[in-house]
């Protein structure tokens, strides 16, 4: 049996906040495994009638308030089904690429919906979407984007700062330059004009609490009615340090490390406060009583998207080298190992509780009817299935950066790296497709059935880069390496729109 843990420490000062924690342990104790080694299976087959259900028979009508988010809803579904193994038929393919062509707009980009206005938030999501459905040729969807406009639609949302507004006349978010960079990361659109300045707007969300905010104040006025004078960096943010936000912050920055290396070093290059962001990831996790579930922010509640937006962090964090990665080129022992097997206890749990986390996605974040989501007793939907299940791989995978794979990459390229634009080109693409995972070196708590990964012999990486490539999730891009390195092959021999 397992320990009865008492209730999280608090003072005796009742709030709304406190009355909501105390209700949410209350009912997440309920759902504590009998033996913290054996959580609840992963319900597998109900999850994927759940996201059959919405992608066949149409989503509920409670979804008719996300009209504009259709390429998410889609995305959501589509990245589901990847991360469980599961591909869609030629038939239902193609529906679904037809389905995203049609989102695409006239002046580039794509919108929330037909005839919508182009938005980065879901021109990631259908480029995403069409990552896994898509294929080249005639109909294929993705020799239909049209890059050159895309390109366009990007320059002009530029800001002089370093942001992007996330559409025109709309605001400056960081999740739009999350969405722009993996992006221009797949579909090699990358120059170094559209790069300038996003490293310190990235620099300018980090709060005194060391998570991101979802952007910075990039003007001030000396006098009330004054004109706009713009603030050299490090200018303050603006709002509260958010999971979503941190996460999209730090995966650009990683995304940005190729052209960074690329720079001039110089005493003004941005940088991060490490220190606090480490800090700041570790305290969203959730306690015993919280079951291990990620908060996404200070004094909220655990939910289970949070599982990727700040427990995919720490993949990205060892990719900085700012914490260590099981499984690196040098010498390790490998071992596949379930809790409870000595060989758990090699790997380094002290910052993150992986074990923990997967109790939560597997014991509270599971709805009995199929489908995951935030706690219970909320109803699942498609945005917490995907999250939830991305973050138990996250949880189970000791995915890093391959120094040894970037350089197998780097040496295969057939044109040499001339101007400073190939050279970013082909760093890109490397580092993109250096994440690996040692085989063995996964942690899965409970039934091996529960295990968000398929292993797989891709024929074509193993003809490219020499080596086998498993099917984990990609920490950067949400997408399988597998679906990852189709889409960057086929774009990495074409040119750069300009
Ligand atoms: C607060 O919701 C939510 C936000 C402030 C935004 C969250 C951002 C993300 C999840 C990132 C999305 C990423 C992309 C790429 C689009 P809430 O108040 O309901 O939740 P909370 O209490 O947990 O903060
Ligand atoms: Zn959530």
């Amino acid at each position: 049996m397992m320990r009865q843990p008492r209730r999280s420490p608090h003072d005796s000062y009742e709030t709304e906040t406190t009355d909501h924690q105390a209700e949410t342990e209350t009912i997440l104790l309920k759902h504590l495994p009998l033996s913290p080694d054996s959580p609840s299976p992963l319900q597998r087959d109900s999850h994927l009638q759940f996201l059959i259900r919405n992608l066949i028979q149409g989503f509920p009508s409670r979804y008719i308030s996300q009209d504009a988010s259709q390429p998410w809803l889609l995305y959501w579904t589509l990245q589901s089904f990847s991360v469980m193994g599961v591909a869609l038929d030629p038939n239902n393919k193609q529906k679904a690429i037809d389905t995203i062509m049609a989102w695409q707009h006239p002046d580039g980009g794509f919108g929330g919906g037909p005839g919508q206005a182009a938005h980065l938030l879901p021109t990631y999501a259908a480029v995403c979407a069409l990552a896994i459905v898509g294929r080249p040729g005639p109909g294929g969807g993705w020799d239909q984007i049209d890059r050159e406009k895309m390109y366009k639609f990007f320059m002009s949302i530029k800001q002089s700062d370093g942001a992007f507004l996330v559409a025109h006349h709309a605001e400056v978010d960081v999740r739009g330059t999350y969405c722009l960079l993996v992006t221009v990361h797949l579909l090699n659109m990358l120059t170094p004009e559209l790069l300038e300045g996003i490293p310190g707007f990235i620099m300018s969300c980090q709060t005194y609490e060391g998570g991101f905010s979802s952007a910075s104040q990039p003007y001030f006025s000396a006098e009330p009615e004054g004109p706009p004078i713009l603030l050299d960096s490090p200018r303050p943010p603006l709002g509260e340090a958010h999971g979503g936000y941190t996460f999209c912050s730090l995966a650009s920055w990683v995304m940005l490390q190729p052209y960074l290396a690329l720079q001039k070093p110089s005493l003004q290059r941005p940088s991060l406060n490490f220190k606090a962001l480490l800090r700041w990831l570790v305290q969203m996790q959730g306690s015993e009583i919280e079951l291990g579930g990620f908060k996404g922010r200070t004094n909220k509640l655990v939910d289970g998207c949070y599982s990727w937006w700040v427990g995919g962090c720490f993949a990205l964090l060892s990719s900085l080298g700012i914490v260590g990665a099981h499984g690196r080129d040098d010498n390790h022992e490998s071992s596949t190992a379930h809790e409870g097997d000595e060989s758990w206890d090699d790997i380094d749990d002290s910052l993150w509780d992986r074990a923990a986390l997967q109790r939560y996605i597997l014991c509270a974040g599971q709805h009995p009817a199929g489908g995951l989501r935030d706690k219970p007793p909320k109803a699942a939907d498609s945005y917490h299935t995907l999250y939830c299940l991305a973050g138990l791989s996250a949880a189970q995978h000791n995915v890093f950066l391959s120094s040894t794979r970037q350089d197998a990459i780097v040496h295969g390229w057939r044109t040499p790296a001339g101007s400073k634009h190939e050279q970013l080109r082909q760093a890109c693409f490397s580092h993109s497709l250096s994440w690996t995972e040692e085989e063995g070196t996964s942690r899965v708590l409970g039934a091996q059935n529960n295990r968000m990964v398929i292993f797989c012999a891709n024929f074509e990486c193993r003809v490219t880069y020499g080596g086998f490539m498993q099917n984990a999730t990609h920490p950067v891009f949400n997408l399988t390496m597998t679906h990852t390195e189709g889409m960057m092959a086929h774009f990495y021999k074409q040119t750069i729109p300009s």
